[in-house]
């Protein structure tokens, strides 16, 4: 089954490679692969191109949540998701904020950093007095790298020595930090660090005389300096409801996030509905959510321990509640140009600036944990996520219209599981498959 030359083959030969040796040439998989390729040829090519040895499309719903008063904005926001609650949830949220205000943002700030990581045997002296010297030498090199980015007002902002001697022997960094304005920047960051490391190393053969080795040099998605935050705040009286005060209600959510900011299993739950209405967001604009996860959790254990990345208070007679989330994304550049329904998801948001983007996606982050914590505090989660639920169910177990119609108004405020809704189906009309 090993294969060699596998992403030459056309993509017939892919597929009929893997029917053989996957699935006994069943052509029931070849047939749901292609009902998911697109029928414009132009759009599917676009796709095609996005990575290697692609055989098909996945596509996940693009839905949207309206009523999102952000920065005294109104948005509809596009939101990619499979999880049945999480676009409810948003929606329902933001409806909720949106006669108290709305959400208001902060960016903190938009600096992103990369590394030359490289290991240097001699004296620590002589390595930072080498790099004062050379460090113009660095500057004059990457110049021309910089120009349209400099033209944007974005480009090298600093560039300086880390020795991390320390932390594991004969280890040091040239930390760089960069403005890369509306664009992601990845790419750019790279390109810089690899060229400056040619320097580098180049430089140091001339000059030191012990040995430095270049290890590698990346981007960090670790973005303590590009956050962005976003808040709601109420007086406490306009969060009561039909069985807590608004008071009572207000301090029970303060103390669930408390317990999110002291306790790592709850925090990574607390984190991760956060992270639920972000990636949506993420996906939708066409940026890179994995980069967002990775500097999302990694900025939450930033003092050491996994902890929360919300937090509320009360304050008087005012409920505060609020998110710093590093975010590195972009409005230009990569996917956000390419992908048509990137591209839609941007002009759907008024084509924002990268700050004006973090804000949004904060926001919704933001909005997703409120709903969470208030279902969590209220009725608990499983009422509104079984009632999405209960339509996937219903898909998967073929149920027609009418049976669909039936368990809907059964089921309505039951728990509900997959064998009792089976059972029930079998019992309401036509059998499902
Ligand atoms: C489910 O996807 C997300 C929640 O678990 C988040 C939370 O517990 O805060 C509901």
């Amino acid at each position: 089954m090993q294969i060699n030359g596998f992403s030459k083959l056309s993509k017939k030969d892919k597929i009929n490679w893997l029917l053989k040796n996957f699935f006994s040439n069943d052509i029931a998989a070849k047939q749901i692969l292609e009902k998911y390729w697109f029928n414009d040829q132009d759009l599917q090519k676009l796709h095609d191109n996005f990575t290697e040895n692609p055989i098909s499309n996945y596509v996940l719903p693009y839905s949207v949540a309206p009523n999102f008063l952000i920065d005294n904005t109104l948005y509809a926001i596009p939101m990619v998701t499979e999880e049945s609650s999480v676009v409810a949830a948003a929606a329902k949220a933001a409806k909720f904020w949106l006669t108290k205000g709305g959400f208001k943002t902060e960016v903190l700030g938009t600096t992103k950093t990369g590394h030359i990581h490289f290991i240097y045997t001699g004296s620590t002296t002589e390595l930072f007095s080498f790099f004062k010297k050379i460090k113009t030498n660095i500057l004059q090199q990457i110049e021309p790298l910089q120009k349209s980015m400099q033209q944007r007002d974005g480009g090298v902002k600093s560039i300086h020595l880390i020795d991390k001697t320390s932390e594991l022997p004969n280890y040091y960094q040239v930390e760089f930090e960069f403005e890369t304005v509306n664009a992601m920047g990845a790419n750019f960051i790279n390109t810089i660090l690899e060229q400056s490391a040619v320097v580098l190393q180049k430089k140091s053969r001339e000059i030191l005389t012990d040995n430095l080795q270049i290890i590698m040099s990346i981007l960090s998605n670790y973005n303590p300096k590009n956050i962005v935050r976003a808040s709601v705040s109420c007086l406490l009286d306009e969060l009561k409801t039909n069985e807590l005060t608004g008071k009572e209600y207000a301090e029970k959510f303060v103390l669930a996030l408390q317990i999110a900011e002291k306790d790592i299993s709850r925090a990574t739950t607390h984190n991760k509905g956060i992270m639920n209405g972000v990636d949506a967001v993420v996906i939708a604009t066409g940026n890179d959510f994995r980069a967002v996860e990775a500097g999302a959790h990694s900025y939450a254990a930033q003092n050491g321990k996994y902890s929360s990345l919300s937090h509320a208070r009360i304050k008087g007679n005012i409920f505060e509640f609020w998110l710093d989330l590093p975010l590195s994304i972009g409005t230009i550049g990569g996917l956000t140009s390419l992908h048509p329904l990137a591209k839609f998801s941007l002009n759907l948001l008024k084509n924002p600036s990268a700050k004006q983007l973090m804000s949004i996606i904060a926001s919704v982050g933001l909005a997703q944990n409120f709903s969470a914590i208030n279902s969590l505090i209220t009725n608990g989660i499983q009422k509104g996520h079984m009632k999405m639920h209960l339509n996937n169910m219903l898909s998967l177990l073929n149920a027609t219209e009418a049976q669909r119609k039936q368990a809907i108004e059964y089921f309505n405020n039951k728990k509900i599981s997959f064998n009792e809704l089976k059972n029930f189906l079998h019992k309401h009309q036509s059998r499902p498959k």
